[in-house]
């Protein structure tokens, strides 16, 4: 069955404020090679056998385009398809909200309301599934709250799902997307120097074989990439990455995210894989 990946097209797409260190008064925004960027996404998902389904864009939120962050989506046999919704540190994106959660809403997900209080928790951006669904990986320290993370790790033992807490120090890898991939079962990218030191030995255990990434490679959001049916879609190879892909049976295929990096943002925060 052709995996079903939602994604928002760049109408809005800006950079108005500093959301985190790529935003910081490099070159404005280009918005038609933007909307040429999102387009060019778009067709490889396809291409990898994904089925496209998209949200329409709200005039005034600019960072509407990165799918990824604003309801955590899961699956569990016992409910059937779900959501968690963000509560996201900038007001701007916490607007953003209400416009997924009716879109899950209508598509038939049930909604998982954390009481998060004060906390903040920002969706896929910090909280990635194990490909097989079996434990959550939840990134907590520059936008998504340790308190934040620990509710939601309560909220996911009523159904059964452990959800592990990892502690993220590298402010150029503010959401844990940036700096984690899994690539399969066994496999993932991760770059070390984005973890506190406890928090990256927990992490190491779960997985067979850790890939590592350099500074540079996960500064340009090589870690940020797509997994679909044998392809691996990144901004950016490697040679080091190119046979880190090989090994993992995984092709890179490029897809250009240059205008979405000036927000701190690439592939993986650009969509969210549907159940
Ligand atoms: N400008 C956006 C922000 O700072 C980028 C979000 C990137 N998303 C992600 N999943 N890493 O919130």
């Amino acid at each position: 069955m052709a995996k079903r990946v939602l994604l928002c097209p760049p109408a809005y797409f800006e950079v108005v404020d500093q959301k985190n260190p790529y935003m910081s008064g490099g070159p404005s925004v280009d918005r038609e090679k933007a909307q040429q960027q999102w387009e060019a996404l778009r067709s490889a998902l396809e291409q990898a056998g994904c089925q496209v389904e998209t949200i329409a864009p709200a005039p005034g939120l600019e960072d509407m385009v990165f799918a990824a962050n604003q309801v955590f989506v899961g699956f569990h046999e016992s409910i059937g398809k779900f959501i968690v919704p963000s509560r996201m540190v900038h007001a701007s994106r916490q607007r953003e909200v209400p416009f997924y959660v009716d879109w899950y809403r209508l598509h038939g997900f049930k909604i998982i309301e954390v009481d998060l209080g004060a906390d903040r928790l920002e969706g896929h951006g910090d909280l990635l599934w194990h490909p097989d669904w079996s434990r959550i990986y939840a990134g907590y320290g520059f936008r998504s709250t340790q308190t934040g993370v620990e509710k939601f790790r309560d909220a996911m033992s009523n159904l059964g799902i452990p959800v592990v807490p990892l502690h993220l120090v590298d402010p150029y890898c503010y959401h844990l997307d940036t700096c984690f991939c899994p690539l399969n079962n066994e496999a993932a990218l991760v770059y070390p120097g984005a973890y506190a030191p406890a928090s990256l030995a927990m992490l190491s255990g779960f997985w067979k074989r850790v890939h590592q990434l350099t500074v540079d490679e996960a500064h340009k959001f090589m870690g940020n990439g797509i997994v679909a049916n044998g392809t691996y879609l990144t901004p950016y190879v490697t040679p080091h990455l190119e046979s880190i892909l090989r090994q993992e049976g995984l092709a890179p295929v490029i897809v250009e995210t240059s205008e979405f990096e000036k927000s701190g943002g690439s592939l993986f925060c650009m969509k969210a894989f549907l159940p």
